[in-house]
């Protein structure tokens, strides 16, 4: 944490030395592609049309008109946000430093060949709405569906992703030292989801130790939502290729217990934590040998390399609840308060929006959306995180801890709620002015084929899946929260700040970084630039 200082003062140096140091150190191009086009052709060519089946015409399914070969559209629109550099980060117009020209597919074909249906269909010709998996609470799991969800995680951190690869050079030496040799590598179905979200949230390099910090595709602006929804629904399509049962559905967690302790975290559910070492999660579960990736990024952003998938120690849990720091899980107060927000997002789209059910739900707000003057606010999904602390608070390693699906599947059941009670218009996500990657139109970073934030701005059938949850408050229900909270609000805001107190200093103890820690660098950066 005390090297955040120099940290920053570095990259200002950058930012000051001016424009050739941008030149001579491009970022990193380390990314994940399908493998049969992660070849020195396709890398050259930056064409990426596989042939469906074994006739080499057959490229993107063309001779049965599933799809052709077509350039890639990208947004043009101006972002807004603490990333003002331009050119620097290869995620700028995703995907196309690496690809512009993919599979195209017709009608409801989809994946990176059109070998598959879009999300919500099913069918040899994918022209069968697919009934809707229902994603349950984790508690309601009967024994059988509970034994498989947790076998096919365990199956996926052992099986390597079937289609796609990461590079593990640096852009300049993608194709090895005489451009012959594709520097990419293997990585497991589980990893590759872990190293997603790292790969969205890490810094851009700009040169040894001059990472600049101040960007987050998936994070601090509208695509939060967008984004871990289609990181979770790829995943779990994974999962039902692995299982081979296609009515799978990955549980959530109701995290809003307002307790202080953690009701998944038991060793037959997600884990509880090692007795002896209370930054430990249990070793009397399946889940104690499970290895981290992509935690280092301190030594990527040193070495101007980024994340290869090789194991970097375990899952870290701090202690949490009870005992020693007193903070507690949101309430389903807090959900009814920010379900009741009307509008999607606001300007400037960011950590400050206010009245924004967006930045309620991510909680870099109040529930209430009311402006919250003390920046240090950490509600509903972000306390969801700091609460657990270790793996689960850094949020680009965060996705290697397996509660994260389940704190995920949550967070988008309430975003799928507010859709149905809100049924909003494309328009009420932002086409501009975003911060970087959260347009309407940008491609999520690092989704390939591409996918813009608007194909999974729509209610949740639509894209095949539903939740067994029961959300919205009646009007009775809300005037019982308002009427009762009035009362609590002093109490909750002397709460508030003992909780935060408290967890500064536990912070201070296990070193670990909060999600929004990043934030308030983020503002140093922004002030300063
Ligand atoms: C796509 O990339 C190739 C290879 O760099 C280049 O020759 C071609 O002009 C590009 N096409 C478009 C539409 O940018
Ligand atoms: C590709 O397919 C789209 C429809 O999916 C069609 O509009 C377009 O003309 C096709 N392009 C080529 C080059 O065939
Ligand atoms: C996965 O591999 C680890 C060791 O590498 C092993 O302990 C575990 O049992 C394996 N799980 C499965 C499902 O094969
Ligand atoms: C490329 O380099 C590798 C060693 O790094 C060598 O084995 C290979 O023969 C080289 N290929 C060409 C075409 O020079
Ligand atoms: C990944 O594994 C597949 C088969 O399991 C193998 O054919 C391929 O060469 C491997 N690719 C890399 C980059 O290691
Ligand atoms: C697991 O933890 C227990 C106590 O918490 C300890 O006695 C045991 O040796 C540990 N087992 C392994 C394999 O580390
Ligand atoms: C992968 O990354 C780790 C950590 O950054 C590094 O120690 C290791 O040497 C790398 N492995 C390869 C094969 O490059
Ligand atoms: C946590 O709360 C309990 C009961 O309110 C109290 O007894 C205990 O001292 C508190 N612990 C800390 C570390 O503040
Ligand atoms: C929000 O934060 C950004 C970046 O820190 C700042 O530039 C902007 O003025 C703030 N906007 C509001 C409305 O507070
Ligand atoms: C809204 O977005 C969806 C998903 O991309 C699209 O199918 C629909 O046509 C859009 N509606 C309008 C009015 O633009």
């Amino acid at each position: 944490m005390d090297r955040r200082g120099p940290e920053v003062l570095k990259t200002m140096r950058a930012l000051v030395l001016g424009l050739v140091c941008y030149v001579t150190w491009p970022d990193s191009t380390e990314a994940q592609f399908p493998r049969v086009c992660s070849t020195v052709e396709g890398i050259v060519s930056k064409q990426c049309c596989p042939a469906l089946g074994s006739d080499p015409a057959n490229v993107c399914g063309l001779l049965s008109g599933r799809g052709n070969c077509s350039d890639i559209r990208v947004s043009t629109k101006p972002w807004g946000g603490p990333y003002k550099l331009r050119n620097v980060d290869d995620r700028e117009r995703w995907p196309t430093k690496f690809f512009n020209q993919t599979c195209r597919c017709s009608g409801n074909f989809g994946g990176f060949d059109c070998g598959q249906c879009k999300f919500g269909w099913t069918g040899p010709n994918c022209d069968v709405h697919k009934s809707p998996v229902v994603r349950k609470n984790i508690h309601s799991l009967t024994p059988a569906e509970l034994q498989e969800f947790l076998d096919v995680l365990d199956l996926a951190k052992n099986t390597t992703h079937p289609d796609y690869v990461i590079a593990t050079q640096h852009w300049l030496a993608l194709l090895g030292p005489n451009g012959t040799q594709p520097q990419f590598s293997n990585i497991s179905i589980y990893d590759f989801f872990a190293w997603q979200h790292y790969y969205s949230v890490r810094d851009t390099l700009l040169g040894p130790g001059r990472p600049f910090k101040a960007i987050d595709f998936s994070h601090k602006g509208p695509a939060f939502v967008t984004w871990h929804r289609y990181h979770l629904l790829s995943l779990e399509r994974d999962l039902q290729r692995l299982t081979g049962n296609e009515n799978f559905a990955v549980p959530y967690w109701n995290f809003a217990t307002g307790q202080t302790e953690c009701d998944v975290c038991t060793d037959d559910l997600l884990v509880g934590h090692n007795p002896d070492d209370s930054s430990l999660i249990s070793n009397q579960s399946r889940f104690s040998h499970w290895g981290v990736v992509c935690d280092s990024l301190d030594e990527y952003n040193r070495l101007v390399t980024l994340c290869n998938g090789t194991s970097e120690g375990r899952i870290r849990r701090g202690q949490m609840g009870g005992a020693r720091t007193n903070m507690s899980l949101p309430t389903m107060n807090d959900v009814r308060s920010c379900l009741n927000l009307r509008d999607f997002d606001n300007a400037p789209y960011y950590t400050n929006s206010t009245f924004s059910f967006r930045n309620a739900l991510e909680g870099y707000d109040k529930p209430d959306g009311e402006a919250e003057l003390d920046s240090t606010v950490n509600n509903l999904h972000n306390l969801v995180h700091s609460f657990l602390s270790g793996t689960s608070a850094r949020s680009h390693s965060a996705a290697n801890d397996p509660i994260f699906l389940v704190i995920h599947a949550f967070t988008d059941a309430i975003f799928d709620e507010w859709m149905r009670k809100s049924v909003p218009t494309n328009s009420s996500f932002p086409d501009e002015m975003a911060p970087i990657g959260h347009n309407r139109h940008y491609n999520m970073v690092p989704f390939f084929p591409p996918v813009t934030n608007e194909e999974i701005y729509v209610a949740s059938d639509q894209l095949g899946y539903s939740y067994a949850i029961e959300l919205d408050a009646t009007d009775g229900g809300i005037v019982f929260v308002l009427g009762s909270s009035l009362g609590g609000v002093f109490l909750g805001g002397l709460v508030l700040l003992l909780v935060l107190v408290l967890y500064l200093q536990q912070c201070r103890k296990h070193s670990f970084e909060p999600l929004i820690k990043a934030e308030f660098t983020n503002k140093k950066y922004t002030e300063e630039a």
